[in-house]
């Protein structure tokens, strides 16, 4: 059970809300006559998010759920409290944030760009081997696709949120660079690639490397930003003097896995 909490951690974040809130009212309800309303329902709205919190961390959900379980109801009781909102913002953010993030809550792999000097190194790296083929698994706005594509290489990405694709796939029609496809990087074809550029998260590192390291032809690499594949030692780790501090993990296909 707390495996499935922590693959999907919306759900434990949702228990947890759901479990607080019979505690709070048991709490909070005898206080209802002495104490005034506006103080009684700002405790209550922090004892929710203080009990959400801690189950949240008894179900072992990254650190950052903990945040969202205790802001949530703050945030929901000061809307209410406010009162005589007009819905439609409110329809519209949850429609753009669907159509961004709808494949994060199952795939766990948010969005977050490439920056300039990583894409720098990733072209000096293509140049040195000699590579043509690229690609870009999760290519989001499809930056780092259409800065590797020309002077003889072939950069494709495949994205599969519904509205960073649009965007992706527009730039890239308006600057003739690179090819962008909306797909499922589970099911894309890697066997033809000389490199597979990632930059994910820590989740599917594992999964993605049984894929790459069966599909991908030998000769080819694997670059991985940030995120190293658990239990496999990679060829080399560059490090890069970006803000970030950007590490990117060299995997050689053929040579190890
Ligand atoms: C961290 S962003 C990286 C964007 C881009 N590669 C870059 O480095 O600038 C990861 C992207 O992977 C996409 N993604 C997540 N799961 C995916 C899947 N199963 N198939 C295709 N794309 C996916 C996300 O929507 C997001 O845009």
């Amino acid at each position: 059970m707390l495996v499935l909490f922590r693959k999907t951690p919306i759900l434990g974040a949702l228990l947890a809300q759901v479990v607080a809130l019979p505690v709070v009212a048991a709490v909070t309800a005898p206080l209802s006559t002495a104490v005034d309303r506006l103080p009684l329902i700002a405790l209550a709205l922090l004892l929710q998010g203080l009990i959400a919190a801690g189950i949240c961390r008894v179900l072992g959900l990254p650190r950052w759920w903990l945040l969202i379980a205790f802001l949530f109801p703050l945030a929901m009781g000061s809307a209410l409290l406010i009162g005589n909102l007009p819905a439609w913002p409110f329809g519209l953010a949850f429609l753009l944030l669907a159509l961004v993030f709808s494949n994060t809550t199952r795939g766990r792999i948010p969005l977050y760009l490439t920056n300039a000097e990583t894409v720098s190194v990733l072209k000096d790296l293509m140049k040195d081997r000699g590579a043509t083929r690229v690609l870009d698994l999760g290519c989001g706005l499809g930056g780092v696709v259409r800065a590797l594509d020309g002077e003889g290489r072939h950069a494709r990405g495949v994205e599969n949120a519904p509205a960073v694709y649009l965007a992706a796939r527009l730039l890239s029609t308006l600057t003739g660079k690179g090819q962008i496809r909306r797909g499922d990087l589970w099911k894309t074809d890697v066997s033809r690639e000389d490199l597979v550029y990632a930059f994910l998260s820590p989740a599917p590192m594992a999964t993605l490397w049984q894929k790459l390291s069966t599909e991908m032809k030998p000769g080819s690499l694997f670059v991985s930003n940030s995120f190293a594949v658990p239990d496999v030692d990679p060829d080399e780790i560059w490090e890069l003097s970006d803000g970030r501090k950007t590490r990117l993990f060299l995997y050689p296909i053929g040579a190890k896995g």
